[in-house]
């Protein structure tokens, strides 16, 4: 008898519409797609990779654990060849179009390169073009590499180990210090996964404002200098704030993913205790810190705690459903031709008409 209902019923189309544990039922089929979804995005295929990380997506916010495909039901999203997959893994633990993926040189070696700090799809594949398959080649074919390249390189081990939470806070904790001696009641918020809940992550995103708007121009090289001087810092690469409210806001689906907080890039040397079998009593650890203006801090936060695939659905919902542009800076009514301005992360979601998502339920 199929009287149960299917599980993706009531499921609604865009992932800020859902609640999105960080544990579900589904691990292996979501597993399964977003290799593909890695896969398709090694190979420039955008809008294939989208389709599987949807799929998977949809897979983590179903209430239980799918055993046959017929109890999806009509589900946005899941497209056809997503469906062959999910339906080979049930039936038979994998999926051979995954395995032969997980097993090939160049989703092997494009997974290797794109795990160094500083190198992103473009430059991984062209390294792979020219034959380059190891970390060992890159360094005796002396290929040229950007400062923050070859830090990646030089710390790939530790930069590949996840970061604790305990570790994410104490780094924290050292940033707060710092920022207390150039502006105190300055605070420093942990965004990113951690916020999300997950207990580890591959770095450490830590929010920096003042709640009087202007005072936080100027701190963040301060505090990096100071870190610096501390020898906490093993690499560090600042940009500039250059956004200007005159401006008005960025045409939807521009460069809506990037925004332009003054912010630091860097690579932390973290003083750990008691590592077996460790060499040296200490870690490296990336971290990013971004400093908003308090008018900013609750889209900055927004933006900044993710997941990814959340954030882009926002942005998509507030796009294609609100006529507004959301970025990490401010939320635009098209229609109106004003800026909503907002004090928390729960009158953003009001203004988008959308119900309130709390963090850890944002793992979409
Ligand atoms: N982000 C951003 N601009 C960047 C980098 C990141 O807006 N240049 C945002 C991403 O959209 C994401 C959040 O910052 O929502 C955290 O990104 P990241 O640290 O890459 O991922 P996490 O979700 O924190 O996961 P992980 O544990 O792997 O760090
Ligand atoms: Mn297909
Ligand atoms: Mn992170
Ligand atoms: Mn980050």
């Amino acid at each position: 008898v199929t009287a149960l209902a299917p599980l993706g019923q009531q499921m609604a189309p865009y992932a800020c519409q859902r609640r999105t544990p960080l544990l579900h039922s589904n691990q292996p089929l979501t597993e399964a797609l977003e290799t593909l979804a890695e896969e398709a995005g090694f190979s420039g295929s955008e809008g294939r990779s989208l389709a599987f990380t949807r799929a998977a997506s949809v897979l983590k916010a179903l209430p239980g654990q799918l055993s046959a495909l017929e109890e999806l039901g009509p589900l946005p999203g899941i497209g056809e060849h997503s469906r062959r997959v999910i339906q080979d893994v049930l039936e038979d633990g994998v999926s051979v179009e995954v395995e032969r993926v997980k097993l090939s040189e160049r989703y092997r070696t494009m997974k290797l390169f794109t795990k160094i700090f500083g190198v992103g799809v473009r430059t991984a594949s062209r390294w792979y073009q020219e034959g380059i398959r190891t970390l060992v080649d890159l360094q005796e074919r002396n290929t040229k590499l950007t400062r923050q390249q070859q830090a990646g390189l030089q710390h790939y081990e530790d930069l590949n180990t996840p970061v604790e939470r305990g570790e994410a806070e104490s780094i924290g904790r050292m940033v707060q210090e710092a920022v207390q001696r150039f502006l105190p009641g300055a605070s420093v918020t942990l965004a990113g996964g951690f916020r999300r809940g997950k207990p580890r992550g591959h770095d450490v995103d830590l929010l920096l404002t003042h709640p009087e708007a202007g005072r936080e121009a100027g701190l963040l090289s301060r505090v990096v200098s100071w870190l610096d001087s501390q020898g906490l810092i093993l690499y560090q690469h600042s940009q500039e704030n250059s956004f200007a409210l005159h401006e008005g806001p960025e045409p939807p689906g521009g460069r809506d993913v990037l925004d332009r907080f003054e912010r630091c890039f860097s690579i932390f040397r973290l003083e750990v205790q008691g590592r077996p079998g460790a060499a040296r009593g200490w870690k490296a650890v990336r971290v990013d810190l971004v400093v908003a203006p308090v008018g900013q801090f609750p889209f900055a936060l927004l933006g900044w705690t993710g997941s990814r695939h959340f954030e882009r659905e926002l942005r998509r919902f507030a796009g294609h459903e609100r006529k507004m542009v959301l970025n990490s800076h401010t939320l635009y009514d098209t229609r109106l031709n004003l800026f909503l301005p907002a004090a928390s992360e729960e009158e953003i979601f009001q203004h988008l008409g959308l119900e309130y998502v709390p963090p850890t339920q944002r793992n979409a």
